[in-house]
């Protein structure tokens, strides 16, 4: 069944809103499996501007579930995760001045550094995923770096505001993960999913799991994190059974 990753980063930003204790992006991650998820996503940005390097050491000890560390290919990053060693570590690009990550890798350009990084983390056992477009050479690509995972990057999905767009942008999700499944990757997705638009994303045939964030930290504001995550697992299993 497919599963959900919470990405309590933006608990950790109202936190530092203040540079002081609380919310603590732990406790964030708890009541989140409480609720129902199925790991801990955190993107220690090279900046820090919001998690800090000893929420990943205690998330590492507190969470139950798995912990995948999102960052960037900076070789800084790459050997502080061989050192923390989560489960997961899904590798992203990352610019100091965007609000959120903007795009996907560019696997095609960058091959040979992308290779690197796959091949160092998973000799330290790390399940590495490539944060990607939904464009075929770039899946193309990321199967040639051998990395076991692809997280498909919803954003211009999430970004459409009319029905052509969506269907344009679903097509191209829909034949990236056929693809990228045919090539024997394990297809992810997220960014910018909601509660409104993550049924159609959790039904496309294949995708096994779901890293979402901003929506729901947002409705935990007024919900609480535990029923924040019960209401999104409920949605996207509901859509899994119906579509995949
Ligand atoms: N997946 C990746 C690779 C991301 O960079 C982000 C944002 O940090 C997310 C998922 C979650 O996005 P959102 O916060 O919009 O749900």
């Amino acid at each position: 069944m497919i599963k959900l990753g919470v990405n309590i980063d933006h608990v950790a930003t109202i936190r530092q809103a203040r540079e002081g204790r609380f919310p603590d992006p732990v406790l964030a991650a708890v009541a989140a499996e409480r609720g129902g998820a199925d790991g801990i996503t955190a993107h220690l940005r090279e900046d820090r501007r919001h998690v800090q390097e000893r929420d990943i050491r205690l998330l590492l000890q507190m969470v139950q579930t798995k912990v995948n560390l999102e960052m960037s290919t900076a070789q800084e990053m790459l050997d502080l995760a061989c050192e923390l060693r989560p489960a997961d570590c899904c590798l992203v690009p990352e610019k100091r001045k965007e609000l959120t990550t903007e795009g996907g890798l560019n696997v095609i350009d960058h091959q040979e550094r992308i290779q690197a990084a796959v091949r160092q983390l998973s000799r330290a056992d790390i399940r590495v995923s490539l944060f990607v477009d939904p464009d075929l050479e770039q899946i193309q690509a990321a199967a040639e770096v051998k990395t076991p995972i692809v997280e498909l990057h919803t954003g211009r999905y999430a970004a459409a505001r009319n029905g052509q767009q969506l269907k344009k942008e679903w097509d191209k999700l829909w034949q990236a993960a056929a693809l990228a499944q045919e090539l024997g990757l394990i297809v992810h997705a997220g960014h910018g999913l909601d509660f409104h638009n993550v049924q159609e994303i959790a039904a496309i045939p294949g995708i096994q799991e779901l890293n979402i964030g901003h929506a729901i930290v947002a409705r935990a504001l007024f919900d609480g994190m535990e029923n924040a995550v019960r209401e999104m697992k409920r949605l996207m299993r509901e859509a899994a059974l119906s579509g995949g």
